[in-house]
Parts: C-alpha cells; sequence; structure tokens
C-alpha cells in the first residue's frame, strides 16, 4: 500500500523538517566517522541565517544542527536565537565536549541529542580519552538549564555486548537513549567500516533492547517497531527492504555548503542520481521543488526511521503525527 501512496505523492512537497549540518569540522576522530575529512565551503553566519528564514517562510518549524560538531561554529548561539525568534523549534546534535563552553550559546535549544556509546572505557576507546566524562558533564549542565537532553547509542562491534550497562547509565541518570547500528561503510568515506558488527553481533544487542522496551523500559527512544526494523523482523537488515520514507518530500538534508538533499545520508545521494540542490544559487524553495525523491532499500538512521513510521502511522490513523515525534536529530 505504501509504494502505491509514495509514487502518489511523488512531487509532493511539505517541508516540515530539516536536519542542518552546519560544518564538517570535528574535534574527535570516531573510529566509524570521518566527516571531518572532507574539504568543504562552510555557509557564511549570513547565507546559513538566510537558508533559516526561507525554511521558516515555507512553513518549516523544527529543524537539527548537526555535523561535524555544530558547536565548533562560532556563530551557532546566532544561528539558535534567529530560529529561536521565528517560533522555530531547533534541535542541536553534539558530542557533548563543548557544552560546559558554549552553555550561554544554547539557550533556546529544544532537545540537545548527545552522543554516548557505552561505558567510560568503551565511549572512550570509540571517541577518545576523557569524552566520556565530558558527555554526563554536559548533560548536567544542560538539564541544569532548562534544556532537554537524550543519548544517541550507535551499536557496533565495539559496545553490541554493552546493552545492558547503557541501560544502566540511563536508569541512574533517568536518561532517554535513542539507539541505531553504525553503518558498514565510515561515515564520510567509501571504506569499510572496521566497527561494523556481525548479523548476529547486531541481533544480539537488539534483541536485548526489544526484550527491554517490550517489559516497558521507558529510557529505550525508539519504537518497538523501529528495534524491529533493525533486528530484521520487519525488513531483514542489514540485507536492505524498502520502507515508507518521507525524505525528499517533508524531510530533508542540508550540507554544510548550503547544498540541499533528501536525506540525512548528504552527498552519498550523489552516487544514487539524487544530486543535491544548491540552496544558495537556487533559492530553497526551487531547491525543494526541484529535488529528486529517493528510492532507497533501506535506511540505519533511527531517527529517520522514527518519522517515517509515525507519519505511516499517520496515514492509517489520521492522527497528528508530529504530535509523536519526541525527536528527530
Ligand atoms: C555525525 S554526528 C554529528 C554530531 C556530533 N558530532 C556527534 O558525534 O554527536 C551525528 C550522529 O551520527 C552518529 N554516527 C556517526 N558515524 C556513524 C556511523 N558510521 N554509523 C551510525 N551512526 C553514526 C554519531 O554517533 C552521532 O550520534
Ligand atoms: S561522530 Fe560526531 S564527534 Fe565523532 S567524528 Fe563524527 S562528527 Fe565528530
Amino acid at each position: 500500500m505504501f509504494d502505491i501512496i509514495q509514487e502518489r505523492f511523488r512531487d509532493f512537497r511539505m517541508p516540515i523538517l530539516c536536519g542542518i549540518a552546519i560544518t564538517r569540522r570535528c574535534n574527535q576522530k570516531c573510529l566509524y566517522c570521518q566527516v571531518w575529512d572532507t574539504e568543504h565551503h562552510e555557509l557564511k553566519t549570513k547565507e546559513a541565517l538566510s537558508i533559516i528564514k526561507q525554511l521558516s517562510e515555507l512553513g518549516m518549524h523544527r529543524f537539527c544542527l548537526t555535523g561535524g560538531e555544530p558547536l565548533l561554529r562560532e556563530d551557532i548561539g546566532r544561528i539558535i536565537n534567529f530560529a529561536y525568534n521565528k517560533n522555530m523549534k531547533v534541535e542541536v546534535s553534539s558530542n557533548g565536549s563543548l557544552v560546559k563552553n558554549r552553555i550561554s550559546d544554547l539557550k533556546g535549544v529544544q532537545v540537545l541529542c548527545i552522543s554516548l556509546d557505552g561505558p567510560e572505557h568503551i565511549h572512550d576507546s570509540v571517541r577518545g580519552r576523557g569524552s566520556f566524562k565530558k558527555v554526563i558533564e554536559a548533560a548536567d549542565i544542560a538539564r541544569k538549564k532548562n534544556i532537554a537532553v537524550s543519548f544517541r547509542s550507535v551499536i557496533s562491534k565495539m559496545n553490541f555486548r554493552y546493552v545492558d550497562a547503557i541501560l544502566n547509565i540511563a536508569k541512574d541518570l533517568k536518561m532517554n537513549f535513542i539507539f541505531q547500528p553504525v553503518t558498514p561503510i565510515i561515515l564520510g568515506t567509501h571504506r569499510i567500516n572496521p566497527l561494523a558488527a556481525s548479523l548476529d553481533e547486531y541481533r544480539q544487542a537488539f534483541a536485548k533492547l526489544i526484550a527491554k522496551k517490550e517489559k516497558g523500559n521507558k529510557f529505550i527512544l525508539n519504537s518497538l517497531a523501529g528495534l524491529k526494523y533493525f533486528y530484521g523482523h520487519l525488513h531483514g537488515w542489514p540485507k536492505p527492504k524498502k520502507m515508507f520514507c518521507i525524505s525528499g518530500r517533508v524531510l530533508f538534508h542540508i550540507e554544510p555548503d548550503g547544498i540541499l538533499y533528501p536525506c540525512i545520508n548528504g552527498s552519498a545521494c550523489d552516487t544514487r542520481g539524487l544530486r543535491g540542490r544548491d540552496c544558495l544559487k537556487l533559492g530553497v524553495k526551487e531547491a525543494i521543488r526541484s529535488l529528486r525523491v529517493p528510492d532507497c532499500a533501506g535506511c540505519w538512521n533511527a531517527a529517520s526511521f522514527e518519522l517515517n513510521y509515525s507519519v505511516a502511522l499517520l496515514l492509517k490513523k489520521q492522527g497528528n503525527f508530529l504530535s509523536g515525534v519526541r525527536y528527530f536529530c
């Protein structure tokens, strides 16, 4: 049924949500990510604000600033404030390391999503020594400033055995976690990811998460359907199968140079003929209108799955799908 709806709505565009990778620069060198290793033009403050203004005029009221490490942008506070004053809800996806120094810039952030990949020795071996302590400190500082915080954990070869330990951290800190599998290639490259777990290892982790969620664990943000998707009950992960997807119609992603893509996979979409559209040259409205929508085989991104799932439920129930979306970074 969703195939038919997708086809019928091929030219439909209703920009509601957008991820903006505001920089590719990063102060960490995580083992599964190398987005920082590519040369790129970075939007000037004026250009970034103009894009956000255009998004707001098109009716978009919620977006996520990601990267790279978004808090490396000197103007991040200005960008957040600008969007806040336009009544847009801003989420920030961060490694947490700079939150202490930049907390005054985060006023107006609705949700701060910080990466946390396991107990201290695991997190630090993926993300660098001392980074775990900074995450815990960052979450504490942000909460004291009344900024909602959630954690994201990427399941990989390094931490698939540590689901219980991660959920204990969640319980101790009363912190919500969203889980997603690591990609088979290092993010930002075409190279095989040495942290990619085997199918059995992924399933070990996701089976545990499913069991905990079924027992009512309230710190797991993924829906049961999302966990099952990653486990493979529904779609045979990691052998991909199509899912209903709103990317390129309702959900968009903008790279640091202002190129618009349908989803977080960004320039990786180019290899599948979905060339990005330049917001600076075309203007955001035309970039969105002329963007080709993807027809992906599957998805690794937890937030994308949850958004798509919420919309799919809306189409079934005709409810307010965004009311069910608690995050989307
Ligand atoms: C690209 S980072 C940008 C924000 C920030 N620098 C951080 O690390 O949270 C956004 C999210 O993508 C996740 N990520 C990075 N590389 C990944 C990969 N290869 N597979 C799955 N998730 C990945 C990170 O763990 C992080 O939660
Ligand atoms: S995952 Fe985030 S912190 Fe780690 S290298 Fe990538 S952008 Fe930097």
